[in-house]
C-alpha cells in the first residue's frame, strides 16, 4: 500500500457522496408540479374502446389517454388521471387497483384517486368516463 492511496480514496468516496444529493432532483418536489399535473388530464372527449374493454370488477390503466377507469361490481365507472400529481410523471405501471409512478414512488388508489404512498400529497383528478355507442369515452361531454 502507498501513501497515496489513502487520500486517492477519500477523495473518491467524498466525490460518490455528492452524486446521489445532484441525482435527488429536488426541484420535482414542488408544489408547482403538483399544480401543472393537476392540469394534465383530457379537456376533451377521448375514445378508451369498446365497453367491454373494461370488466365488472376491474380497473384497467389506459397509458396513452392518461385515464384510469375501474368498473365496480355493479356495473358504474369511474375515472382518474393518470398523470402524477408530485411532478407530472405519466404513470405506467397498476398492480390490482394501485397505481404506481416510477418516477419518485408515490402510490394512489385508482378506485378512489387517493394518495397512498408520498411524495405525492394530491390526489388524482377524477375524469367523467361514459359508454357512448358502445364504446368507453372519458373526458368533459361535448357541449
Ligand atoms: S412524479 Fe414524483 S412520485 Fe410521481
Amino acid at each position: 500500500m502507498s501513501a497515496h492511496s489513502t487520500p486517492s480514496r477519500r477523495a473518491l468516496l467524498q466525490g460518490a457522496a455528492a452524486v446521489p444529493v445532484v441525482g435527488l432532483g429536488l426541484a420535482g418536489c414542488s408544489t408547482e408540479g403538483n399544480r401543472r399535473a393537476a392540469s394534465a388530464t383530457p379537456t376533451a372527449p377521448v375514445e378508451l374502446g369498446p365497453e367491454g374493454e373494461v370488466a365488472k370488477g376491474t380497473t384497467k390503466l389506459f397509458e396513452e389517454q392518461k385515464v384510469v377507469v375501474t368498473r365496480a361490481e355493479d356495473g358504474g365507472l369511474t375515472a382518474y388521471g393518470s398523470v402524477c400529481t408530485h411532478a407530472g410523471c405519466p404513470m405506467n405501471k397498476l398492480e390490482g387497483t394501485t397505481l404506481i409512478c416510477s418516477c419518485h414512488g408515490s402510490r394512489f388508489d385508482a378506485t378512489t384517486g387517493e394518495v397512498l404512498e408520498r411524495p405525492a400529497t394530491v390526489p388524482l383528478p377524477e375524469v367523467p368516463v361514459r359508454v357512448e355507442g358502445g364504446r368507453l369515452v372519458a373526458g368533459p361531454a361535448e357541449a
